[in-house]
């Protein structure tokens, strides 16, 4: 929990703990590939991920729920399922990818 509680904050802005302390963006693609193609549990990560934000009462108008949800859904479908055959396709000295309320950031 604390390591992904520190990825999140990264990407989304905050303190580089995760690539100061644990790892790097190659790290983290590459335990999340290798494992085929997904593309119903990646629906289905998503629709979870939904589920949670309403259980914390984010509800259908409000931005943050907005941004979370498109960050999630972003890195899910993107990054984390283009290298469906191997970990060892993941390129080496990626950096954790930065997310806003308009979306990437360069
Ligand atoms: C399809 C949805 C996802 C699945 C099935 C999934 C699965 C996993 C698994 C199996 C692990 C390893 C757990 C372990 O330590 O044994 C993990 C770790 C992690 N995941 Fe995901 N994940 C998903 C989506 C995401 C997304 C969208 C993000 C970030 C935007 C993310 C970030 C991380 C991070 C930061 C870690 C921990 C890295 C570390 O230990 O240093 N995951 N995930």
């Amino acid at each position: 929990m604390e390591r992904l509680a520190a990825y999140w904050a990264e990407a989304l802005g905050g303190p580089t703990t995760y690539s100061d302390v644990y790892g790097d963006g190659t790290s983290v693609l590459r335990m999340h590939s290798g494992n085929g193609v997904h593309d119903e549990m990646d629906q289905r990560a998503i629709a979870c991920f939904d589920q949670a934000l309403t259980d914390v009462a984010l509800s259908g108008s409000d931005p943050v729920r907005a941004a979370l949800h498109d960050y999630f859904a972003w890195t899910t479908t993107t990054g984390f399922a283009r290298y469906a055959e191997s970990p060892d396709e993941v390129p080496k000295g990626l950096s954790v990818r930065q997310w806003s309320w308009d979306g990437l950031q360069a």
